[in-house]
């Protein structure tokens, strides 16, 4: 009898896990997730109670020791081994200390494209206990004088092939006192001092680790936190530390800078590091660098699955791939073509408070929900209307969560000490646009993703679109009021409304800008073209144009964008005069012929 029960018992426990397999498909990756979540958990606050507190630089200094001679970065023919890299950024922050007069917690501004160096400059500053603000090397002329004073700098560095872009702003940089130091042997402009030469005599001898042991303002943990976040991100993706990570996206950008190479750091594994994407070599590097991780924004993988196929697609070593912005077609292609790479999807916005990761790697989804993160995150998805661009609200007038399974809703997440907004360098009105008050209760406080989500029966959640002031396109985000405010400055332009249009066969959103002209002037394709190309990188230079009597504006004034975007560019149903921005003619008037060429995918965009 009891060893009947025995037996029952017995076999009820073997079949437990089948069963629980068939309710709970995804229990064994929730499980795994949960572990390696609870893990990286552990370590932070580790990391968080020691004092000083514990950086990624303090996490490399570490891999110096234990891993001296194993290769950190490859870089076109050259490599370096964690210790190198140690020395060459000892030398680069000798040379600082020496030449660029520079305090503990001063600011200085890299504006510098991929290469050793970059890496160099940004671990001898933190090693003299300074910070790292990175431009983004696109931009010119005002933009850059924009984001350079954001960020409060004093200092620029500015590498060789850019000293051209900084010339440009030269006269207003020096007039506000800012150094500028170029990494060339020689410099014979006046107010652009070369560093180069500099650090090739200065000492590789280290640093004391006293000069960054003060910084302790709460702000700088809260910055750390978050590096350490999206640094943890590859223990969560399953990188091990035999692996080989591709980082060819720009090191200025979260992708690049924090989910790769800090990343990498964390994990203490070689990186092979890439000037630029290039479909061309982008295997043929994989190959010769035995390269096991790469990452991705949605556009590269597209470029990959549509150029040329060959016979050694599936010949490399590549078995993770981690990013985000994949389009679910783009992701099926990309596993049938390259052979049987892991995806792993995540979300989160820079300055956000809120992410998840796609851990079972379900084609489409940008994420799963795990119950992890409803211990640690308060957010919700609430009811949104596209028209009025705004939530909805109850007749209390408070906002109403949108349940799982059911329609689209804007993710929103509430912001308390243990998930801080931290908001954006000198911009509140930038800040403060993304906080909502009064959610679900009086007083409360909730982080505006800007996003809109579903998330399934099953926990996995999608990307459906994006609202409001910003739209990404080419893997940037676009902010419309700053392509408007250049726009503003074209002396026949009376009033600009920026947004997204979607085009089909990409991701995002291409810009398109609704115009106004000023009495009795005409639109000038040439002369707006000139400006565009002059103020702003080429992701954001608004592709169409629509001319209007008026603009539309919403009850509340605002622009309405909505609807101008669902509109789109097809010169068959809008009436207004319609112009297309040809890279070598500038603007010229939409034609049938050009929509039918875009979209049918025969001009790339
Ligand atoms: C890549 O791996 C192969 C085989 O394991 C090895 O022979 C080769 O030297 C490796 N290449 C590099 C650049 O490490």
């Amino acid at each position: 009898m009891t060893a009947n029960i025995l037996y029952t018992a017995l076999a009820g426990l073997a079949v437990l896990p089948l069963l629980l397999y068939l309710k709970y498909p995804y229990i064994w990756h929730d499980i795994r997730y949960a572990i390696s979540a609870t893990r990286v958990g552990i370590r932070l606050n580790k990391y968080k109670k020691k004092k000083p507190f514990y950086s990624v630089v303090d996490c490399f200094l570490d891999k110096v020791a234990r891993q001296p001679h194993k290769k950190f970065i490859v870089f076109e023919e050259s490599s370096y081994t964690y210790s190198q890299a140690d020395k060459e950024s000892n030398k680069v922050a000798n040379a600082l200390s020496q030449h660029a007069n520079l305090k503990e917690g001063d600011t200085v501004a890299l504006f510098l494209g991929n290469q050793p160096l970059f890496v160099w400059f940004w671990l001898a500053l933190a090693k003299l206990g300074c910070t790292t603000a990175l431009l983004n090397y696109n931009i010119r002329s005002k933009s850059l004088l924009h984001c350079f004073s954001c960020c409060e700098a004093k200092t620029l560095v500015v590498g060789a092939d850019l000293r051209g872009a900084v010339e440009e702003v030269l006269p207003t940089l020096t007039q506000q006192g800012v150094r500028v130091f170029v990494l060339s042997d020689h410099c014979d402009v006046d107010g652009i001092e070369s560093l180069s030469d500099k650090i090739q005599k200065a000492s590789d001898q280290p640093l004391s680790p006293q000069l960054r042991a003060n910084r302790l303002p709460k702000a700088a943990i809260i910055n750390q936190e978050r590096l350490w976040m999206a640094t943890f991100l590859q223990s969560i993706a399953g990188v091990r530390s035999d692996d080989i990570i591709y980082i060819y996206l720009p090191l200025y950008h979260t992708a690049g800078f924090m989910m790769g190479l800090t990343g990498a750091i964390e994990k203490g594994i070689t990186v092979v590091l890439r000037q630029k994407f290039s479909v061309s070599q982008f295997w043929n590097d994989c190959r010769k660098h035995n390269v096991t991780v790469i990452q991705y924004i949605g556009e590269i993988m597209r470029y990959l699955c549509n150029a040329p196929k060959r016979d050694n697609d599936r010949d490399h070593k590549v078995r993770l791939a981690l990013g985000n912005g994949i389009r679910a077609d783009t992701w099926a292609d990309f596993l049938q073509r390259f052979g049987d790479i892991r995806i792993c999807e995540c979300y989160g916005a820079t300055e956000g408070n809120v992410g998840f990761v796609n851990y079972v790697g379900k084609v489409g989804a940008i994420g799963k929900e795990h119950f992890l993160h409803k211990l640690g995150y308060s957010y919700a998805l609430i009811r949104y209307d596209t028209e009025k661009e705004e939530p909805v609200k109850d007749s209390r007038g408070f906002c109403i969560k949108v349940p799982r399974g059911e329609r689209t809703g804007l993710l929103v997440s509430k912001i308390g000490e243990r998930t801080p907004f931290t908001g954006y360098a000198r911009n509140t009105q930038q800040t403060e646009k993304k906080k909502l008050r009064d959610v679900f209760v009086k007083g409360d406080l909730y982080f505006n993703s800007g996003d809109l989500l579903k998330i399934d029966n099953e926990g996995f959640v999608f990307f459906q679109d994006r609202i409001g002031d910003t739209f990404r396109w080419k893997g940037e985000n676009v902010a419309t009021t700053e392509v408007a405010d250049h726009l503003l400055m074209v002396d026949f332009i009376e009033e600009a409304n920026v947004y997204g249009v979607k085009v089909p066969g990409h991701e995002g959103r291409i810009g398109m800008a609704a115009l106004t002209l000023k009495e009795k002037m005409e639109f000038d394709g040439k002369a707006c073209h000139q400006h565009v190309k002059n103020y702003l990188p080429s992701y954001a230079r608004p592709r169409f144009i629509r001319i209007q009597d008026a603009l539309v504006v919403t009850g509340t004034f605002k622009q309405m964008k909505v609807k101008l975007a669902e509109e789109g560019f097809n010169p068959a149903i809008i009436k207004d005069p319609l112009f297309y921005l040809e890279d070598s003619k500038g603007y010229v008037p939409m034609t049938q012929e050009i929509f039918n060429s875009i979209a049918e995918g025969k001009v790339r965009l």
